[in-house]
Protein backbone atom coordinates (compact mmCIF):
# COMPACT_ATOMS: atom_id res chain seq x y z
CA UNK A 1 0.00 0.00 0.00
CA UNK A 2 1.32 3.69 -1.10
CA UNK A 3 1.68 6.05 1.96
CA UNK A 4 1.67 9.82 1.96
CA UNK A 5 4.91 11.93 1.37
CA UNK A 6 6.31 14.81 2.73
CA UNK A 7 9.00 16.34 0.70
CA UNK A 8 11.20 19.15 2.23
CA UNK A 9 13.89 19.98 -0.52
CA UNK A 10 12.65 22.75 -1.16
CA UNK A 11 13.19 24.39 2.46
CA UNK A 12 16.93 23.75 2.23
CA UNK A 13 17.95 27.06 0.55
CA UNK A 14 16.03 29.25 3.75
CA UNK A 15 17.73 26.32 6.65
CA UNK A 16 20.16 24.21 6.18
CA UNK A 17 19.36 20.59 6.18
CA UNK A 18 21.78 19.83 8.97
CA UNK A 19 19.75 22.22 11.40
CA UNK A 20 16.60 20.14 10.52
CA UNK A 21 18.60 17.15 11.18
CA UNK A 22 19.56 18.51 14.70
CA UNK A 23 16.02 18.77 15.65
CA UNK A 24 15.66 14.84 14.67
CA UNK A 25 16.16 13.99 17.99
CA UNK A 26 14.03 16.37 19.77
CA UNK A 27 11.06 15.10 17.48
CA UNK A 28 11.24 11.55 18.12
CA UNK A 29 11.46 12.21 21.71
CA UNK A 30 8.78 14.49 21.52
CA UNK A 31 6.26 11.59 19.69
CA UNK A 32 7.83 9.12 22.13
CA UNK A 33 6.30 12.15 24.81
CA UNK A 34 2.88 11.82 22.48
CA UNK A 35 2.57 8.15 23.00
CA UNK A 36 3.90 7.41 26.79
CA UNK A 37 1.44 10.31 28.39
CA UNK A 38 4.67 12.04 29.68
CA UNK A 39 4.86 15.56 28.03
CA UNK A 40 2.73 18.42 28.50
CA UNK A 41 -0.73 18.45 28.57
CA UNK A 42 -0.88 14.40 28.88
CA UNK A 43 -4.60 14.20 30.15
CA UNK A 44 -5.10 15.05 26.29
CA UNK A 45 -3.31 12.06 24.58
CA UNK A 46 -6.32 9.85 24.09
CA UNK A 47 -6.42 10.83 20.31
CA UNK A 48 -2.70 9.36 19.73
CA UNK A 49 -4.00 5.61 19.64
CA UNK A 50 -7.12 5.97 18.78
CA UNK A 51 -7.00 4.28 15.46
CA UNK A 52 -5.55 1.61 16.57
CA UNK A 53 -8.17 1.09 19.64
CA UNK A 54 -11.23 1.41 18.03
CA UNK A 55 -13.06 -2.12 17.59
CA UNK A 56 -14.73 -3.46 15.19
CA UNK A 57 -18.09 -3.51 16.95
CA UNK A 58 -17.79 0.15 17.66
CA UNK A 59 -17.64 0.66 14.18
CA UNK A 60 -20.72 -1.49 13.64
CA UNK A 61 -22.54 0.30 15.94
CA UNK A 62 -21.98 3.63 14.01
CA UNK A 63 -23.00 1.64 11.13
CA UNK A 64 -25.88 0.19 12.49
CA UNK A 65 -27.03 3.90 13.80
CA UNK A 66 -26.40 5.60 9.96
CA UNK A 67 -28.31 2.80 8.50
CA UNK A 68 -31.34 3.65 10.84
CA UNK A 69 -31.15 7.52 10.49
CA UNK A 70 -30.26 7.29 6.77
CA UNK A 71 -33.13 5.28 5.58
CA UNK A 72 -35.55 7.78 7.26
CA UNK A 73 -34.07 11.21 6.15
CA UNK A 74 -32.75 13.39 3.10
CA UNK A 75 -30.08 15.57 4.94
CA UNK A 76 -28.69 15.19 8.30
CA UNK A 77 -27.62 18.49 10.24
CA UNK A 78 -24.65 18.64 12.36
CA UNK A 79 -24.81 21.07 14.89
CA UNK A 80 -21.23 21.93 16.24
CA UNK A 81 -18.16 24.23 16.41
CA UNK A 82 -14.47 24.07 15.76
CA UNK A 83 -13.55 20.31 16.76
CA UNK A 84 -17.00 19.51 17.19
CA UNK A 85 -17.39 19.78 13.26
CA UNK A 86 -14.43 20.53 11.43
CA UNK A 87 -13.24 17.03 11.21
CA UNK A 88 -16.69 15.75 9.50
CA UNK A 89 -16.97 18.41 6.86
CA UNK A 90 -13.37 18.64 6.17
CA UNK A 91 -13.81 14.87 5.06
CA UNK A 92 -17.32 15.06 3.57
CA UNK A 93 -16.24 18.23 1.37
CA UNK A 94 -13.27 16.51 0.06
CA UNK A 95 -14.93 13.20 -0.41
CA UNK A 96 -18.76 14.47 -1.78
CA UNK A 97 -19.03 14.93 -5.62
CA UNK A 98 -18.64 19.21 -6.20
CA UNK A 99 -22.60 19.73 -6.87
CA UNK A 100 -24.14 16.91 -4.80
CA UNK A 101 -26.85 19.53 -3.35
CA UNK A 102 -27.50 19.54 -7.26
CA UNK A 103 -27.92 16.14 -7.95
CA UNK A 104 -31.47 14.49 -8.21
CA UNK A 105 -30.60 11.46 -6.89
CA UNK A 106 -28.42 10.66 -3.65
CA UNK A 107 -27.89 7.55 -1.90
CA UNK A 108 -27.39 8.61 1.37
CA UNK A 109 -28.20 11.84 3.48
CA UNK A 110 -26.66 14.95 2.45
CA UNK A 111 -24.60 16.53 5.39
CA UNK A 112 -25.77 20.43 6.70
CA UNK A 113 -24.33 22.52 9.15
CA UNK A 114 -25.10 24.47 11.74
CA UNK A 115 -23.87 25.90 15.31
CA UNK A 116 -21.08 27.17 13.68
CA UNK A 117 -21.61 30.55 13.39
CA UNK A 118 -24.86 32.61 14.49
CA UNK A 119 -25.83 34.34 11.36
CA UNK A 120 -29.51 34.72 11.78
CA UNK A 121 -29.94 34.66 7.96
CA UNK A 122 -27.92 31.41 7.55
CA UNK A 123 -30.19 29.63 10.39
CA UNK A 124 -33.37 31.44 8.77
CA UNK A 125 -32.49 29.97 5.50
CA UNK A 126 -31.57 27.11 6.71
CA UNK A 127 -34.89 26.75 8.27
CA UNK A 128 -36.66 27.11 5.14
CA UNK A 129 -34.82 24.06 3.57
CA UNK A 130 -35.49 22.03 6.21
CA UNK A 131 -38.95 23.08 5.53
CA UNK A 132 -38.50 21.07 2.84
CA UNK A 133 -36.66 18.35 3.58
CA UNK A 134 -37.02 15.22 6.03
CA UNK A 135 -33.76 15.61 8.29
CA UNK A 136 -31.60 14.24 11.17
CA UNK A 137 -29.90 16.22 13.61
CA UNK A 138 -26.05 15.47 15.17
CA UNK A 139 -25.55 17.42 17.80
CA UNK A 140 -21.73 17.49 19.04
CA UNK A 141 -20.26 19.30 21.48
CA UNK A 142 -17.72 17.91 24.34
CA UNK A 143 -18.55 20.58 27.05
CA UNK A 144 -21.86 20.56 26.12
CA UNK A 145 -22.83 23.96 27.03
CA UNK A 146 -21.04 26.51 24.25
CA UNK A 147 -23.24 29.18 23.02
CA UNK A 148 -23.62 28.66 19.56
CA UNK A 149 -24.33 25.23 18.80
CA UNK A 150 -26.52 25.54 22.20
CA UNK A 151 -28.66 28.48 20.46
CA UNK A 152 -28.37 26.58 16.81
CA UNK A 153 -29.67 23.12 18.43
CA UNK A 154 -32.48 25.12 20.68
CA UNK A 155 -33.92 26.05 17.64
CA UNK A 156 -33.94 23.41 15.35
CA UNK A 157 -34.92 20.74 17.94
CA UNK A 158 -38.16 22.95 18.21
CA UNK A 159 -38.72 23.01 14.22
CA UNK A 160 -38.12 19.10 14.11
CA UNK A 161 -40.24 18.36 17.08
CA UNK A 162 -43.28 20.78 15.33
CA UNK A 163 -42.54 18.99 11.82
CA UNK A 164 -43.02 15.63 12.97
CA UNK A 165 -43.97 15.45 16.44
CA UNK A 166 -42.20 15.53 19.52
CA UNK A 167 -42.07 11.40 19.92
CA UNK A 168 -40.48 10.98 16.16
CA UNK A 169 -38.27 13.63 16.54
CA UNK A 170 -36.41 11.94 19.64
CA UNK A 171 -35.91 9.26 17.00
CA UNK A 172 -33.89 11.69 14.75
CA UNK A 173 -31.47 13.11 17.21
CA UNK A 174 -28.25 11.90 18.07
CA UNK A 175 -26.44 13.23 20.79
CA UNK A 176 -22.27 13.67 21.09
CA UNK A 177 -21.11 14.55 24.10
CA UNK A 178 -19.10 14.18 27.19
CA UNK A 179 -20.03 10.80 29.38
CA UNK A 180 -21.26 12.59 32.49
CA UNK A 181 -21.01 16.57 32.41
CA UNK A 182 -22.60 19.57 30.20
CA UNK A 183 -26.60 20.63 29.46
CA UNK A 184 -26.39 18.63 26.25
CA UNK A 185 -25.72 15.23 28.24
CA UNK A 186 -29.07 16.39 30.80
CA UNK A 187 -31.21 17.09 28.09
CA UNK A 188 -30.28 13.98 25.66
CA UNK A 189 -30.80 12.38 29.30
CA UNK A 190 -33.94 14.11 29.87
CA UNK A 191 -35.39 13.62 26.12
CA UNK A 192 -33.96 9.45 25.54
CA UNK A 193 -32.26 10.81 22.34
CA UNK A 194 -29.20 7.89 21.45
CA UNK A 195 -25.94 9.55 22.49
CA UNK A 196 -22.57 8.82 21.87
CA UNK A 197 -19.72 9.51 24.19
CA UNK A 198 -16.62 12.06 23.45
CA UNK A 199 -13.73 10.40 25.47
CA UNK A 200 -12.69 12.34 27.95
CA UNK A 201 -8.94 12.61 26.94
CA UNK A 202 -9.56 13.46 23.29
CA UNK A 203 -9.74 17.21 22.81
CA UNK A 204 -12.05 18.68 20.13
CA UNK A 205 -9.94 19.54 17.57
CA UNK A 206 -8.05 16.16 17.54
CA UNK A 207 -11.24 14.10 18.08
CA UNK A 208 -12.42 13.27 13.95
CA UNK A 209 -11.72 9.18 15.15
CA UNK A 210 -13.92 9.46 17.73
CA UNK A 211 -18.32 9.43 17.43
CA UNK A 212 -17.69 13.23 16.55
CA UNK A 213 -16.83 12.42 13.29
CA UNK A 214 -17.18 8.43 12.70
CA UNK A 215 -20.92 9.12 12.90
CA UNK A 216 -21.82 11.71 10.89
CA UNK A 217 -19.77 10.84 8.44
CA UNK A 218 -21.13 7.16 7.90
CA UNK A 219 -24.70 8.90 8.07
CA UNK A 220 -23.18 10.28 5.37
CA UNK A 221 -22.47 7.14 3.53
CA UNK A 222 -18.15 7.67 3.67
CA UNK A 223 -16.43 4.31 4.21
CA UNK A 224 -15.54 5.09 8.04
CA UNK A 225 -13.31 1.90 8.05
CA UNK A 226 -11.38 3.36 5.38
CA UNK A 227 -10.85 6.60 7.03
CA UNK A 228 -9.47 4.48 10.27
CA UNK A 229 -7.78 1.80 8.59
CA UNK A 230 -5.15 4.58 6.66
CA UNK A 231 -5.35 6.36 10.43
CA UNK A 232 -3.78 3.17 12.08
CA UNK A 233 -1.48 2.66 8.55
CA UNK A 234 -0.12 6.01 9.95
CA UNK A 235 -0.02 5.59 13.85
CA UNK A 236 2.48 3.25 13.26
CA UNK A 237 4.71 4.89 10.65
CA UNK A 238 4.60 8.41 12.48
CA UNK A 239 5.47 6.30 15.64
CA UNK A 240 8.68 7.30 17.80
CA UNK A 241 9.92 3.60 16.52
CA UNK A 242 10.33 5.44 13.00
CA UNK A 243 13.60 6.78 12.48
CA UNK A 244 13.49 10.34 11.88
CA UNK A 245 14.10 9.80 8.03
CA UNK A 246 11.38 7.98 7.62
CA UNK A 247 9.00 9.59 9.71
CA UNK A 248 6.88 12.15 8.08
CA UNK A 249 5.04 13.76 11.37
CA UNK A 250 9.05 14.28 12.81
CA UNK A 251 10.24 15.42 9.48
CA UNK A 252 7.07 18.22 9.25
CA UNK A 253 7.16 19.88 12.53
CA UNK A 254 11.20 19.58 12.84
CA UNK A 255 10.73 21.81 9.34
CA UNK A 256 8.47 23.93 10.24
CA UNK A 257 10.02 24.30 13.64
CA UNK A 258 13.24 25.69 11.84
CA UNK A 259 11.47 27.68 9.64
CA UNK A 260 9.98 29.88 12.01
CA UNK A 261 12.82 30.35 14.21
CA UNK A 262 14.34 31.66 11.19
CA UNK A 263 12.01 33.95 11.08
CA UNK A 264 8.79 32.54 8.78
CA UNK A 265 6.03 33.19 10.89
CA UNK A 266 3.54 32.47 8.79
CA UNK A 267 2.38 29.08 6.97
CA UNK A 268 0.28 28.81 4.47
CA UNK A 269 -1.67 25.58 3.41
CA UNK A 270 -2.40 25.95 -0.31
CA UNK A 271 -4.08 23.00 -2.71
CA UNK A 272 -4.47 22.60 -6.18
CA UNK A 273 -7.60 20.38 -5.25
CA UNK A 274 -10.41 23.04 -4.00
CA UNK A 275 -12.34 20.22 -2.27
CA UNK A 276 -9.56 20.52 0.38
CA UNK A 277 -11.33 23.57 1.14
CA UNK A 278 -12.33 22.41 4.49
CA UNK A 279 -9.25 19.83 4.98
CA UNK A 280 -7.31 23.49 5.71
CA UNK A 281 -10.21 25.10 7.85
CA UNK A 282 -9.90 21.50 10.12
CA UNK A 283 -5.99 22.19 10.06
CA UNK A 284 -6.29 25.41 10.67
CA UNK A 285 -7.96 24.90 13.93
CA UNK A 286 -5.35 22.27 14.78
CA UNK A 287 -2.80 24.19 14.20
CA UNK A 288 -3.87 27.65 15.14
CA UNK A 289 -5.27 26.24 18.78
CA UNK A 290 -2.75 23.94 19.43
CA UNK A 291 0.55 26.41 19.11
CA UNK A 292 -0.82 30.18 19.00
CA UNK A 293 -0.19 30.68 22.85
CA UNK A 294 2.17 32.33 25.03
CA UNK A 295 2.84 34.77 22.49
CA UNK A 296 4.31 32.35 20.15
CA UNK A 297 3.29 30.08 17.12
CA UNK A 298 3.00 29.99 12.95
CA UNK A 299 0.38 31.67 12.17
CA UNK A 300 -1.74 28.70 9.70
CA UNK A 301 -3.58 30.11 6.57
CA UNK A 302 -4.92 28.74 3.67
CA UNK A 303 -5.16 29.36 -0.07
CA UNK A 304 -7.40 27.49 -2.83
CA UNK A 305 -5.38 27.28 -6.08
CA UNK A 306 -5.84 28.53 -8.63
CA UNK A 307 -8.37 30.86 -7.58
CA UNK A 308 -6.13 32.48 -5.33
CA UNK A 309 -2.94 32.29 -7.90
CA UNK A 310 -5.08 35.44 -8.99
CA UNK A 311 -5.82 37.04 -5.15
CA UNK A 312 -3.52 36.13 -2.89
CA UNK A 313 -0.88 34.95 -5.66
CA UNK A 314 1.05 38.45 -5.71
CA UNK A 315 1.45 39.00 -1.91
CA UNK A 316 2.90 35.42 -2.29
CA UNK A 317 5.40 36.44 -4.70
CA UNK A 318 6.68 39.46 -3.67
CA UNK A 319 5.25 40.54 -0.32
CA UNK A 320 6.58 40.38 3.51
CA UNK A 321 8.95 37.22 3.17
CA UNK A 322 8.04 35.52 6.48
CA UNK A 323 5.84 32.70 4.73
CA UNK A 324 6.08 29.18 4.21
CA UNK A 325 3.76 27.50 1.58
CA UNK A 326 3.16 23.91 2.43
CA UNK A 327 1.20 21.94 -0.48
CA UNK A 328 -1.18 19.49 -0.25
CA UNK A 329 -1.22 17.38 -3.52
CA UNK A 330 -3.07 14.60 -5.38
CA UNK A 331 -1.00 12.11 -7.16
CA UNK A 332 -3.55 10.27 -9.29
CA UNK A 333 -7.09 12.63 -9.55
CA UNK A 334 -10.80 10.21 -9.35
CA UNK A 335 -11.35 11.23 -12.79
CA UNK A 336 -10.56 11.70 -16.41
CA UNK A 337 -11.17 14.59 -18.45
CA UNK A 338 -9.44 15.62 -21.49
CA UNK A 339 -8.79 18.89 -23.64
CA UNK A 340 -10.42 18.58 -26.85
CA UNK A 341 -8.98 20.04 -30.50
CA UNK A 342 -10.16 22.91 -32.07
CA UNK A 343 -9.91 23.15 -36.03
CA UNK A 344 -9.41 26.96 -35.31
CA UNK A 345 -7.34 27.35 -32.48
CA UNK A 346 -9.02 30.72 -31.72
CA UNK A 347 -7.72 30.48 -27.59
CA UNK A 348 -4.65 29.23 -28.58
CA UNK A 349 -4.74 26.36 -26.51
CA UNK A 350 -4.42 23.75 -29.09
CA UNK A 351 -0.68 23.36 -27.61
CA UNK A 352 -1.93 21.59 -25.22
CA UNK A 353 -5.40 19.88 -26.99
CA UNK A 354 -5.12 15.89 -25.41
CA UNK A 355 -3.82 16.72 -22.08
CA UNK A 356 -5.60 15.80 -18.94
CA UNK A 357 -7.05 19.19 -17.10
CA UNK A 358 -4.93 17.39 -14.10
CA UNK A 359 -1.92 17.52 -15.99
CA UNK A 360 -2.09 20.84 -16.63
CA UNK A 361 -3.28 21.72 -13.36
CA UNK A 362 0.23 19.68 -11.98
CA UNK A 363 2.16 22.09 -14.23
CA UNK A 364 0.54 25.11 -12.33
CA UNK A 365 1.93 23.79 -8.95
CA UNK A 366 5.05 22.65 -10.22
CA UNK A 367 5.94 26.37 -11.82
CA UNK A 368 3.76 27.81 -8.83
CA UNK A 369 6.30 26.07 -6.70
CA UNK A 370 9.64 27.09 -8.39
CA UNK A 371 8.11 30.85 -8.42
CA UNK A 372 7.61 31.32 -4.94
CA UNK A 373 11.10 29.49 -4.20
CA UNK A 374 12.70 32.07 -6.35
CA UNK A 375 10.56 34.75 -4.11
CA UNK A 376 12.28 33.24 -1.11
CA UNK A 377 9.16 31.02 0.01
CA UNK A 378 10.15 27.70 1.59
CA UNK A 379 7.88 24.93 0.19
CA UNK A 380 7.18 21.52 2.21
CA UNK A 381 5.15 19.38 -0.04
CA UNK A 382 3.27 16.62 1.09
CA UNK A 383 1.57 14.54 -1.42
CA UNK A 384 -1.44 12.13 -0.56
CA UNK A 385 -1.57 8.97 -3.65
CA UNK A 386 -5.25 9.42 -4.49
CA UNK A 387 -8.57 11.43 -2.84
CA UNK A 388 -10.17 8.46 -0.83
CA UNK A 389 -11.47 7.97 2.60
CA UNK A 390 -7.81 5.77 3.30
CA UNK A 391 -5.48 8.30 1.93
CA UNK A 392 -7.44 10.98 4.11
CA UNK A 393 -6.87 9.25 7.18
CA UNK A 394 -3.38 9.02 6.63
CA UNK A 395 -3.38 12.35 6.17
CA UNK A 396 -5.58 13.91 8.87
CA UNK A 397 -3.69 11.46 11.74
CA UNK A 398 -0.21 12.42 10.11
CA UNK A 399 -1.38 16.01 10.70
CA UNK A 400 -2.43 15.48 14.18
CA UNK A 401 0.62 13.82 15.45
CA UNK A 402 3.09 16.34 13.46
CA UNK A 403 1.15 19.08 15.48
CA UNK A 404 1.80 17.50 19.00
CA UNK A 405 5.15 16.91 18.31
CA UNK A 406 5.68 20.28 16.55
CA UNK A 407 3.73 21.67 19.64
CA UNK A 408 6.41 20.27 21.85
CA UNK A 409 8.93 21.48 19.78
CA UNK A 410 7.98 24.92 20.34
CA UNK A 411 7.82 24.64 23.90
CA UNK A 412 3.88 25.00 24.34
CA UNK A 413 0.66 23.04 25.68
CA UNK A 414 -0.72 21.38 22.08
CA UNK A 415 -3.75 20.41 24.05
CA UNK A 416 -5.71 23.24 25.86
CA UNK A 417 -7.36 26.31 24.28
CA UNK A 418 -7.12 28.89 26.96
CA UNK A 419 -7.02 32.10 25.23
CA UNK A 420 -10.82 31.00 23.24
CA UNK A 421 -12.69 31.68 27.12
CA UNK A 422 -11.65 35.65 26.42
CA UNK A 423 -14.10 36.45 23.72
CA UNK A 424 -16.31 33.89 25.59
CA UNK A 425 -16.44 35.97 28.79
CA UNK A 426 -17.20 39.07 27.34
CA UNK A 427 -20.12 38.08 25.24
CA UNK A 428 -21.59 36.57 28.11
CA UNK A 429 -20.90 39.82 30.29
CA UNK A 430 -22.42 42.22 27.29
CA UNK A 431 -25.33 39.64 27.60
CA UNK A 432 -25.32 39.93 31.32
CA UNK A 433 -25.68 36.14 31.49
CA UNK A 434 -26.42 35.31 35.30
CA UNK A 435 -23.47 35.16 37.28
CA UNK A 436 -21.16 37.58 35.05
CA UNK A 437 -23.15 40.99 36.95
CA UNK A 438 -19.25 41.64 38.16
CA UNK A 439 -17.84 41.43 34.29
CA UNK A 440 -21.06 43.18 33.25
CA UNK A 441 -20.29 45.92 35.16
CA UNK A 442 -16.78 46.36 34.36
CA UNK A 443 -17.38 45.94 30.99
CA UNK A 444 -20.08 48.44 30.41
CA UNK A 445 -18.02 50.75 32.39
CA UNK A 446 -15.12 49.87 29.73
CA UNK A 447 -17.79 50.94 26.62
CA UNK A 448 -18.36 53.93 28.09
CA UNK A 449 -14.43 55.45 28.39
O1 LIG B 1 -10.51 21.99 20.01
C1 LIG B 1 -11.35 22.27 20.83
O2 LIG B 1 -11.44 21.65 21.90
C2 LIG B 1 -12.37 23.38 20.59
O3 LIG B 1 -12.15 24.03 19.40
C3 LIG B 1 -13.77 22.80 20.58
O4 LIG B 1 -13.85 21.79 19.63
C4 LIG B 1 -14.83 23.85 20.29
O5 LIG B 1 -14.65 24.97 21.10
C5 LIG B 1 -16.22 23.27 20.53
O6 LIG B 1 -16.35 22.89 21.84
P1 LIG B 1 -17.48 21.91 22.36
O7 LIG B 1 -17.35 20.62 21.64
O8 LIG B 1 -17.24 21.77 23.82
O9 LIG B 1 -18.81 22.58 22.06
Amino acid sequence: METLKVDISKIFEFVPEADVFDLSQKAIDSAKALENKSGKGNDFLGWVNLPSAISDAELKDFENTAALISKKVDAVVVIGIGGSYLGTRAVAEALSHSFLHLKKERQHPVILYAGQNMGEDYLTELIEILDTLKYAIVVISKSGTTTEPAIAFRILKNHLEKKVGKAAAKDLIIAITDARKGALRVTATNEGYKTYVIPDDVGGRYSVLTPVGLVPLAIGGFDIRGLVKGAMDMEKICSSATPFAKNPACIYAAARNMLYRSGKKIEILANYENKFHYLAEWWKQLYGESEGKKNRGIFPASVDFSADLHSMGQYIQQGERHLIETVVSVKEVNSKLLIPKEKEDLDGLNYIAGMHVDAVNKKAELGTMLAHVDGNVPNIRIEIPKLNEYYLGQLMYFFEKACGISGYLMGVNPFDQPGVEDYKNNMFALLEKPGYEKQTKAIQDKLKQ
